[in-house]
């Protein structure tokens, strides 16, 4: 997903143009994001029957894996402010059958519960989306029973992916580039110390860290680059004109190739789990 200084409308917009993509690269997507999902289970610390919030869940994850771990005694409600993206989520869940496993449509900047309801909330590569991170964590903490904990992934500085990305689309681009540390992107909270030292200021208490290699595994150039043109980057080609579409193609395939590993193409990342207790 292309960064976006953005309001919830033009936000959800752009990501119901992205459930397509999405749903169509699951298997790179969900393998390459789940690279988090030890360390952010084990910060969850999971029990059977505990009520779980999933906030930007997107095509269902972690939302799914959680309804899985905390089995049907347990409730999981997955949020998120795009339909598209519900969808998918709800055709993967249904599949699975689990009946403890919800979703609704909801902006993360303004969630309102009528009371504190669970034990645990999650948001896999989510929260970085959001308009305004310390509004929406204090909305969190509001979901959160006494003791509750919130356990955040987001990517780390160490990311050739969407560096490259940037790069091969530089040359190509009329308007700057929008500073990314401050602009709802990926790139968010990428600094060492930016979202615990939110955590901090909110009131969460025992704020902890964690650092995460991840590795995402294309079957080919080809595949690489047609994923980020369906998914990250699909809002970057359609403002640009063919030859530009096709030269920004031939840039990607270049500066990915140093990752080809045998047969396959693998693009290591690093990512955080950040991870508190409710104010
Ligand atoms: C990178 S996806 C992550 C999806 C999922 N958690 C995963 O790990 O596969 C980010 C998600 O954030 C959602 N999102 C963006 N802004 C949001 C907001 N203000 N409120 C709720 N969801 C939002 C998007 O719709 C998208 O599904």
């Amino acid at each position: 997903m292309s960064a976006r200084h953005a309001p919830a409308a033009p936000e959800r917009e752009a990501w119901n143009r992205d459930a397509v993509g999405w749903e169509r690269w699951e298997p790179v997507l969900m393998h390459s994001l789940g690279s988090i999902d030890a360390p952010l289970f084990r910060a969850l610390a999971l029990e059977p029957g505990q009520r779980v919030i999933d906030f930007a869940c997107g095509t269902g994850d972690p939302a799914i894996a959680i309804a899985q771990w905390v089995g049907r005694r347990g409730r999981v409600l997955g949020v998120d402010v795009s339909e598209g993206m519900l969808a998918v989520a709800r055709r993967r869940a249904r599949i699975l059958r689990l009946p403890q496993l919800r979703f609704r449509r909801a902006d993360m900047d303004r969630f309102r519960l009528r009371g504190p309801r669970f034990d645990r909330a999650v948001s896999r590569f989510g929260l970085m989306f959001a308009g305004d991170p310390p509004a929406t964590l204090r909305s969190i903490a509001r979901c959160l029973k006494p003791g509750g904990r919130l356990v955040v992934a987001v990517w780390g500085l160490n990311n050739p992916g969407p560096a490259l990305r940037a790069e091969a689309l530089r040359p190509l681009q009329e308007e700057p580039a929008a500073d990314a540390a401050t602009t709802p992107g990926p790139a968010r909270f990428a600094r060492p110390g930016v979202l615990e030292r939110l955590f901090e200021q909110v009131g969460y208490r025992d704020v902890e860290s964690e650092i995460v290699a991840t590795c995402a595994t294309h079957a080919s150039l080809d595949d690489l680059v047609a994923m980020q043109r369906e998914t990250s980057m699909r809002e970057s080609f359609a403002r640009l004109r063919a030859d530009h579409k096709r030269r920004l193609q031939s840039r990607l395939r270049r500066l990915f190739r140093p990752f080809v590993d045998g047969r396959v193409v693998r693009v290591p990342g690093e990512a955080r789990v950040v991870s508190g207790v409710r104010p």
